[in-house]
């Protein structure tokens, strides 16, 4: 018999019955008919992940495993200024026309990801973009690239993390090279940009940080809200709003309390939804930084934390796409930026690192299917 252990969580009233070896409550098995983009795309819900284009050119067994899940691919890193454009009168899409074509061969559909961002841009930028040129080497980017994979594209985040509150502006708008040298409406010309550029992809906003109930995530919520309406007024075309989901598993029983997913992101989602905007949720994981080492406690805890916050979103008709950041805990990009003090590797992802599903891929499977398409 396997034990059976139940661990008490601090402050929440919440116990984790953790049942070591858990079947799956259905029969089927986790590929064809029984796959997460199966039993998504039966639901309205388009599910894919970030992928490792690397990893897919070498590793067999990855490359299977996003065939058998997904119907939507994202480039993790091969879409980005960084890998992309290695000079400002230079660009190398290998990679991101790797990863095209791995998608078309697979009748899967794409997300751009992204064409303006403050991080992983390449060094030259620093040095080469100058207030008098960089509203052109911003649309000369979105242009080549947009332009590249044109009627392609299921959606692109034309504009990544544009809000940071602690910048200290009253918009909430963060402190960027864009935004310093493009000017205050750097968003506006991205958009418009990249409509002309691609004008059947989904224009999309993307944002980390709004998930929870803390007074930040709600700050930041009302800035970015701010922002879209902003946009809408002025009719620049946006499309679709991301939430990144970069979460936190929601049992922390060492620190007393997690962070809780509630009305806040309901109601974020709702203004969305009025606004005429679609919502994707782009970049899920849970890291489990906080837990114990215990393995069955943290899968239980990851568990969790998918169960919650896709419950709540999918609740909401406007959330149309959800998307791992990866597929297996393997590739992790959590062990290389966001490591757990004790060395041992996170599990925040559907399937393991041996590509086995994880109690967090019956918890997407199960909350797919309870949402009403
Ligand atoms: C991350 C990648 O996963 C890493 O490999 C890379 O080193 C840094 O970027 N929000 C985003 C993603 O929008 O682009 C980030 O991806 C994760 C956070």
């Amino acid at each position: 018999m396997a034990a059976v252990g139940v661990f008490p969580v601090a402050g929440r009233g919440l116990h984790l019955a953790l049942k070591p070896g858990k079947k799956p409550a259905s029969i089927e098995g986790v590929t064809g008919a029984g796959s997460l983009g199966a039993h998504g795309a039966a639901h309205g819900v388009l599910y894919g992940c970030a992928v490792d284009v690397r990893a897919l050119a070498n590793d067999a067994a990855y490359a299977k495993l996003i065939r058998e899940q997904c119907r939507i691919l994202v480039a993790e890193n091969a879409m980005k200024w960084g890998p992309l454009r290695p000079a400002v009168d230079k660009f190398n899409f290998d990679e991101a026309d790797a990863l095209v074509a791995f998608a078309e061969e697979n009748k899967m559909k794409l997300r751009g990801h992204n064409l303006a961002w403050h991080r992983d841009n390449p060094r030259w930028i620093d040095a080469t973009v100058t207030a008098a040129n960089a509203r052109q080497i911003l649309t000369t980017h979105i242009e080549t690239v947009a332009g590249r994979y044109a009627g392609r594209m299921h959606s692109w985040d034309v504009v990544n993390e544009a809000i940071e509150i602690k910048d200290g502006r009253a918009d909430g708008m963060r402190n960027t090279v864009w935004l310093r040298l493009a000017g205050d409406d750097y968003l506006e010309l991205a958009f418009r940009t990249a409509r002309d550029a691609d004008p059947q992809a989904l224009l999309t906003y993307n944002d980390y940080g709004i998930e929870g109930e803390t007074p930040e995530a709600e700050q930041k919520r009302q800035a970015v809200l701010g922002m879209l309406r902003r946009m809408v007024a002025r009719r620049v075309p946006v499309d679709a709003v991301g939430v990144q989901a970069h979460l936190s598993a929601l049992a922390v029983p060492a620190s007393g309390t997690g962070p809780a997913y509630g009305d806040g992101m309901m109601r974020f989602i709702a203004a969305a939804r009025e606004l005429g905007l679609q919502v994707f949720i782009t970049e899920m994981d849970v890291n489990d930084k906080a837990s114990p080492a215990n393995v069955a406690f943290r899968d239980a805890a990851v568990e969790a934390t998918y169960k919650r916050f896709l419950d709540l979103v999918l609740a909401d008709p406007a959330v149309r796409a959800v998307l791992t950041w990866g597929i297996t805990d393997r590739y992790t990009w959590l062990d290389r930026e966001s490591a757990r003090s004790d060395g041992q590797p996170e599990r925040p992802l559907p399937f393991d690192a041996d590509y086995h599903a994880a109690p967090a891929f019956y918890a997407m499977r199960d909350a797919f299917d309870r949402r009403k398409a």
